[in-house]
């Protein structure tokens, strides 16, 4: 994933609007290229005050020289986890970041300089737009944005500058992503924003004092876990419902449209929970659909003080099931809990289109994103797994066909500490 900023003036940095792309390892902005005060305007007229544009794009070779085809998937779900990043960041700091949907990919190309003739780097590292944000003061809602002619007549004038490293000195060609790309572009046009539910708050779980920067800090991945410790049941449910949309709940509100992917967690050591499978009904719109979908000898009992929308399906030792399911993934089964992520899959297709495919990875990929804080904030250690056995899940569940799916699995436990391993401070670079 890599990170634009399009954003007007700004005192110390930009004299004019400016299209600018983070560089990570220096952790510095480098200049693309700038454009007119008045299409700043015309941009920001339909955003609060003080709003900056934050852009997103993939480049497929980065994940495809590993994972071939399945690159694509990985892409999304990546995007989803620096969609919620930025978030997370932006709440920290008293801001709020909207997703912006009614740009397309064709706008996104033109506003972000990607992919323009003499954009250089290797043709097969070609860089795909996936999203613009807004990033913007709380408090304040962002709707009717949408990108005039003007705006994009005028972009198409801009004197890009920089060309991108070229990655690799070979390449393998996997047809099939570069198809998915074009098959799932987001048209130009406007998309109405759905409203969450904000009834249906549960009981609220109270955080340690922590620091926040402290967290996003040292979060990693687990690579080994723990097959004794446990969780408490509070760090339990204050995980889940951490993953419930509202207003005003990070991250879950950058994105526009009500949740379509709920989580089937197996509940390995939590202490004063019965070890078992259990399920977050994330949207209570499909609760009726997924009950009746799902197997029939499910007892959807809800835990006592649990989250809303939270019920356990079924006691049991869900180990081993787990760890098959997460292609035999040791991870899966040794922590304190794992899951997969169950999304509404064909009708949530039909009824958007097929640009909504890579929004259903994204939504999972917030949703990783937030565990994996929420378990650094418990003092243990999450781990993404996006390899899985996809159909055999929805078999576990009882589901059939296409009108569910599983789309990224996650894990939380204790990790073993790593031998012969040295972790860096982040940003070590330039100490900020
Ligand atoms: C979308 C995604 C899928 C992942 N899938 C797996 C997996 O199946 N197995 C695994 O051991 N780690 C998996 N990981 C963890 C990555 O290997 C890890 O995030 C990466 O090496 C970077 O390390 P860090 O998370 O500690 O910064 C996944 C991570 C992401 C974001």
């Amino acid at each position: 994933t890599e990170g634009y900023l399009i954003s007007g003036p700004v005192p110390g940095l930009f004299d004019a609007p400016t299209v600018s792309h983070y560089a990570p390892r220096e952790h510095a902005l480098e200049v693309r290229g700038r454009f007119s005060e008045d299409a700043w305007q015309d941009l920001a007229s339909h955003l609060p005050a003080g709003t900056v544009l934050v852009g997103f794009t993939s480049i497929p070779w980065r994940e495809s020289w590993k994972y071939g085809e399945r690159a694509f998937r990985y892409l999304n779900l990546n995007l989803g986890h620096a969609l919620a990043a930025l978030s997370f960041a932006s709440a920290a700091l008293g801001w709020r970041a909207t997703l912006l949907d009614s740009v397309g990919t064709e706008d996104l190309v033109q506003i972000l300089g990607v992919g323009v003739a003499d954009h250089g780097g290797a043709e097969a590292e070609v860089e795909i737009p996936d999203c613009i944000v807004a990033v913007h003061p709380q408090g304040r809602a962002v709707s009717g944005f949408s990108l005039s002619e003007e705006v994009l007549a005028e972009f198409k004038e801009v004197e890009w500058q920089g060309r991108p490293d070229q990655l690799s000195p070979g390449h393998v060609n996997w047809p099939l992503v570069a198809g998915m790309a074009k098959a799932t572009a987001k048209p130009h046009g406007g998309i109405a924003p759905e409203t969450f539910d904000e009834t249906r708050d549960g009981p609220r779980f109270a955080y340690p004092p922590t620091s926040f920067r402290k967290l996003i800090r040292q979060r990693r991945s687990a690579v080994e876990m723990d097959t004794a410790s446990a969780m408490s049941r509070d760090d339990f449910y204050r995980t889940m419902s951490r993953t419930l949309p509202g207003t005003g709940r990070f991250p879950c509100n950058l994105l526009t449209w009500r949740p379509e992917v709920h989580l089937a967690i197996f509940v390995h050591r939590v202490l004063g929970l019965d070890r078992g499978l259990y399920f977050l009904v994330r949207n209570p719109d499909h609760e009726e659909s997924l009950r009746s979908h799902m197997r029939g000898n499910f007892k959807w009992n809800r835990p006592e003080g649990a989250p809303v929308g939270l019920y356990m399906l079924e006691a049991g030792d869900f180990r081993d099931l787990a760890r098959v399911l997460s292609c035999n993934q040791k991870i899966a089964s040794d922590g304190c809990f794992s899951l997969a992520m169950i999304a509404r899959f064909q009708a949530a297709l039909e009824e958007r289109g097929p640009w909504f495919y890579n929004r259903l990875f994204w939504e999972c990929g917030l949703i990783g994103h937030t565990l994996y804080l929420e378990a650094e904030t418990a003092g243990l250690r999450g781990c993404g797994i996006g390899c899985y056995f996809d159909d055999p899940v929805c078999s576990a569940l009882g589901l059939a066909g296409k009108e569910h799916q599983s789309l990224y699995h996650f894990t939380v436990g204790k990790e073993v500490p790593l031998r012969r391993m040295e972790t860096l401070p982040a940003y070590s670079a330039t100490d900020r």
